[in-house]
């Protein structure tokens, strides 16, 4: 096994806390195919449950495609609105949660929960270990893109239902991630929703916990 460099790990820790959520800054530069199939083996190393590997990238390019994909969040997001009140709601209208259109390239990441037959090493007891699979390989293809000069952002305010039947992906396929990816203008410093005052970053100690929940001083 290869021991990973002080200047190899600077660079790894470097590219975790540069990456970004992105949605305003995309230019339309498109991605080359070979960066971009770089990024897509990296999703695709990420670890899996009995390593069945249930995700697929469904990559969508076409113009008409994305408008409909962009309705589909326009209406659930009109939906989100009203869930929050007051000042709440003020901010959120202010928000744009969402690249779509702009982003050169969307990257819808499935699961497929039949990919290795009915009983999969490690996900006999807890049978959502293949969606979390799947969320190891969007981290994996976040960071890559970033260690790429890439931004992604992820929008979950579509119903998957009605993005399953605009990408005509099968109704058995959970899709787990709609990624806009692409090159930006530059990255934030920090979470534009910490900037922005929705919610603080929690600071570490008051998340860790020993031995039992109740317990958050370290006692050895
Ligand atoms: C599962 C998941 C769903 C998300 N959905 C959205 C979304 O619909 N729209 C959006 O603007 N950001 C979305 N985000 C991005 C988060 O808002 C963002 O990760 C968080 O504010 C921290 O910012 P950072 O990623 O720039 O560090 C999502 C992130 C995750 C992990």
């Amino acid at each position: 096994m290869e021991i990973i460099t002080d200047k190899e790990r600077d660079a790894f820790y470097k590219v975790l806390y540069n990456r970004r959520d992105t949605r305003s800054e995309f230019e339309s530069t498109s991605i080359p195919e070979e960066i971009l199939k770089r990024v897509l083996n990296a999703a695709h190393h990420a670890p899996s449950v009995g390593f069945m590997q249930p995700w697929d990238f469904v990559i969508v390019q076409d113009k008409k495609k994305k408008e409909k994909i962009k309705q589909a969040f326009e209406k659930s997001n009109n939906e989100a609105t009203s869930l929050f009140e007051g000042d709440k709601q003020a901010l959120y209208k202010t928000l744009k949660l969402e690249g779509i259109l702009e982003a050169p390239i969307g990257i819808v990441v499935t699961c497929d929960k039949s990919r290795s037959g009915p009983v999969v090493l490690g996900r006999t007891v807890n049978k959502e270990m293949d969606a979390y699979s799947t969320v190891c390989a969007v981290q994996n293809l976040w960071l890559a893109a970033r260690s790429e000069n890439l931004g992604v952002g992820w929008v979950s305010i579509i119903d998957h239902s009605v993005l399953n039947k605009i990408l005509n992906i099968p109704e058995n396929i959970l899709p787990v991630a709609y990624l806009c990816i692409g090159y930006v203008s530059h990255f934030h410093e920090r979470p534009q929703l910490e900037k922005v005052g929705w919610l603080p970053r929690i600071p570490i100690e008051e998340l860790i916990h020993y031995d039992e929940w109740d317990n958050k001083d370290l006692t050895i």
